[in-house]
């Protein structure tokens, strides 16, 4: 594949291509719609991401082009830039404009894309193309950020180019992430841990539901907006500066001061969910799978009743993954409406998952689901021989 992307460059561009990054894509093992409550969360890095060739062009424009998508375009270099409709390379251009923003100046650039993550399934691919341009960036340009910081623009991207108000766990998990390893992260304070994931017998599957994701945006803001409203109406009598600063026993003295039912839903599932990783994280460090497996599930049925972002799709999934013997536990990951579940299955179990819950998924929601089984793998970072290796591992 990389040579092919070598040669569709110079094809495309009349040159060849200078420099080569990838970064991955995520999903999250468990801690649900709290990033952006300052909750705990557990992502880890995919193996399937977003590749970027790159190279200067002396003709003072951007070049964005993709083998995934066959709009093209070719920007003059200006001081600023504005979302353009819905096209996929708003992302790039969000970055150059936080670039642009912050001083930094541009000869010319073409790009060109390449992911292999199933697009609009919730594995963070626009994370992946945020994060791949803006590390390439920060090299070319010796700009000098710190990774972090990239992590911190590449949400902003996401906040205020794009207009989706997400939290900070997917750009975080796509550049930071470890082989082998989960993200324990603080989405309050941003400290993390990377801790060991050795799954065992198990291995993780993904599974797409290959459902279109429609209002996911609108929905997903409107349960943003839902719980800065129950944080306020807690902070008539807490000092808080996040709805994950209280547990749940402190939640059940309080919750009374919130007087909207759907919004006091919203937020049993959020203070639950994080304490919810809390036990989780304890089952991982003593290795056992089934206990965690637990949590996937309660999470899961968290997320269906309480914060209501499942759907039947996803829903199907879970169900079909509790009947099978070999699967430890089950959720769905990322925004939900739509897009991937997963479940730990144990590795011997693997083919007849794959073939039964086809079947049931097929049989109950009219076309099939697509199914993985997905290694833990690292962040972003330049395409050397090493990483490429460990991409095909
Ligand atoms: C999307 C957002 C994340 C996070 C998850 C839900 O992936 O981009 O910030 O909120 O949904 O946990």
């Amino acid at each position: 594949m990389n040579q092919q992307l070598f040669q569709t460059f110079k094809q495309r561009y009349n040159q060849d291509a200078k420099h080569f990054y990838f970064s991955p894509g995520r999903v999250n093992l468990i801690g649900e719609h709290i990033d952006y409550n300052g909750g705990l969360v557990m992502p880890c890095a995919i193996t399937y991401g977003t590749y970027l060739l790159i190279t200067p062009n002396n003709d003072r424009v951007f070049r964005f082009s993709s083998v995934n998508f066959e709009d093209y375009a070719e920007i003059e270099i200006k001081a600023a830039y504005q979302k353009d409709d819905s096209h996929w390379y708003n992302y790039p251009l969000g970055v150059i404009h936080h670039f642009l923003k912050d001083g930094h100046q541009f000869e010319g650039l073409d790009f060109l894309y390449y992911g292999n993550i199933p697009i609009g399934s919730g594995l963070s691919s626009s994370a992946s193309i945020e994060i791949v341009t803006a590390y390439a960036l920060n090299e070319i340009l010796n700009a000098g950020y710190t990774k972090l910081e990239l992590v911190k623009q590449a949400k902003s991207v996401e906040n205020n180019f794009i207009g989706l108000n997400s939290g900070i766990m997917d750009q975080f998990a796509v550049a930071f992430g470890e082989k082998d390893k989960a993200l324990m992260l603080n989405c309050d304070t941003l400290a993390y841990d990377a801790v060991d994931c050795h799954l065992g017998e198990y291995l993780l599957a993904i599974i797409n539901t290959n459902k279109l994701r429609q209002l996911a945006e609108s929905k997903y803001n409107e349960r943003v907006s839902e719980c800065q409203t129950a944080l306020k109406a807690l902070q008539a009598e807490l000092s808080i500066e996040n709805l994950c600063d209280i547990d749940t026993a402190t939640f059940n003295q309080y919750e009374h001061l919130i007087t909207d039912e759907t919004v006091k839903k919203r937020t049993r599932h959020v203070i639950e969910e994080n304490d919810r990783v809390k036990l989780a994280a304890k089952s991982l460090a003593a290795h056992d799978l089934s206990a965690f497996g637990e949590m996937m599930y309660a999470s899961h049925d968290s997320l269906r009743d309480l914060y209501e972002v499942s759907g039947k799709e996803l829903d199907a999934i879970v169900d079909y993954a509790r009947t099978n013997a070999d699967v430890a536990g089950a959720r769905m990951t990322g925004a939900g409406f739509g897009g991937c579940a997963i479940a730990l299955v144990k590795k011997d179990g693997f083919d007849n998952f794959s073939k039964e819950i086809t079947e049931f998924y097929t049989q109950k929601i009219g076309y099939a689901p697509t199914v993985y089984s997905s290694l833990i793998g690292n962040g972003v970072g330049e395409l050397n021989e090493q990483l490429d290796a460990q991409i095909k591992a």
